[in-house]
């Protein structure tokens, strides 16, 4: 049976871009039969940026209850928060000391972090180590990642080559499944939907935030009465992640026919968010308030995967002479 793992980082609400690009997407993976999947919150990686224990603790919460209001059959899989499973830690620590310098200092990730935060510290260096550790810890044979990912599942493989090379075969090499089909995400200006650009849609608010926070979509000045284009539109180019083709053709025409506003279409974007996460919406307020029900899987989730970190660590370190 084909061992697949995928992490989420906890450094903010889940949003449109999450839930379509990552989540669901790792939810679907989790109904084949001959694989069994390990889903986890990286709160570890989260405390490279967020130090706030306040803020950190409420995005794991509500980025379990997306999993979980998603569809997430915790008894199909194992869902664990990473901080539960102090062993990553321990392999971190082996890792890094096969793990060239230059590798990790040439990291796009760690390049395009470090020019844009103030607080550039050794946590966000490593990262990439902490991830291979993640991956390794459970003989993990593919990883669904986002594209932004593949040279982080790049360097995992490289060290694991390092290591089975020096010691023998201790660890898989893992595969990167990147599904070059999801699409990106554009966020309400336009470029990609990220927590770090403050451009998100937060499925999750209650009605009037929601609203709110699709009425906030970047336009142009065209008057209403005139046709537009929904193609350069970031209204339109929202709605078509989520509408079906009929909603597509229905939206395009009155774009291209005139008398119909960008108010309008705002109004029928946040309508169809509606109807397509009606459930979602419901079991994600369920689980928020219900934090002893999130906590139940995940401690279940987290005594299976510790059962798995524990034998792996031992194999590693009674072949590295610990
Ligand atoms: P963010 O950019 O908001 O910080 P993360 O880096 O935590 O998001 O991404 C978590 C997961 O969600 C990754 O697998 C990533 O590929 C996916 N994801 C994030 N933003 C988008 C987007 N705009 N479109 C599609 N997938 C996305
Ligand atoms: N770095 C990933 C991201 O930002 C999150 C992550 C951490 C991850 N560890 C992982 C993803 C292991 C896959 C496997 O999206």
């Amino acid at each position: 049976m084909a061992r697949v793992l995928t992490g989420i980082q906890s450094s903010g609400r889940p949003h449109l871009g999450n839930l379509l690009g990552a989540i669901m997407p790792a939810i679907q993976l989790t109904a084949n039969e001959n694989q069994e999947s390990l889903l986890f919150i990286a709160d570890l990686h989260s405390f490279t940026t967020i130090k706030d224990p306040a803020i950190r603790k409420e995005n794991t919460k509500s980025i379990a209850a997306a999993w979980l209001a998603c569809g997430l059959d915790t008894s199909k899989s194992i869902f664990y928060r990473q901080s539960k499973i102090p062993e990553v830690c321990e392999l971190t620590w082996f890792l890094n000391c096969v793990t060239p310098y230059p590798m990790l200092a040439n990291a796009h990730s760690f390049k395009d972090k470090s020019d844009r935060l103030s607080d550039v510290n050794a946590g966000l260096f490593d990262y990439p180590v902490l991830m291979a550790s993640d991956i390794l810890l459970y003989d993990a044979e593919m990883v669904p990642v986002g594209k932004d990912q593949r040279q982080h599942i790049e360097m995992t493989r490289d060290i694991a080559k390092t290591f089975n090379s020096q010691f023998g075969e201790i660890f898989v090499i893992p595969e990167a499944k990147i599904d070059d089909e999801v699409m990106t995400i554009p966020g309400t200006d336009g470029q990609k939907m990220s927590k770090s650009y403050g451009n998100t849609i937060d499925v999750f608010l209650s009605e009037k935030k929601l609203k709110k926070n699709v009425m906030s979509i970047i336009t142009d000045s065209t008057p209403m009465e005139e046709p537009k284009n929904p193609d350069t539109c970031n209204v339109y180019n929202i709605f078509k992640t989520i509408a079906s083709e009929n909603q597509k053709t229905e939206m395009r025409g009155n774009y291209e026919g005139g008398n119909y506003g960008y108010g309008h279409a705002k109004t029928a974007l946040f309508e169809l968010m509606l109807d397509r996460f009606r459930e979602e919406r419901k079991r994600f307020d369920h689980f928020m308030e219900n934090e002893q029900a999130i906590e139940q899987h995940l401690q279940e989730g987290e005594e299976k995967a510790r059962a798995i970190a524990h034998d792996v660590l031992a194999r590693v370190k009674t072949t590295i002479g610990f």
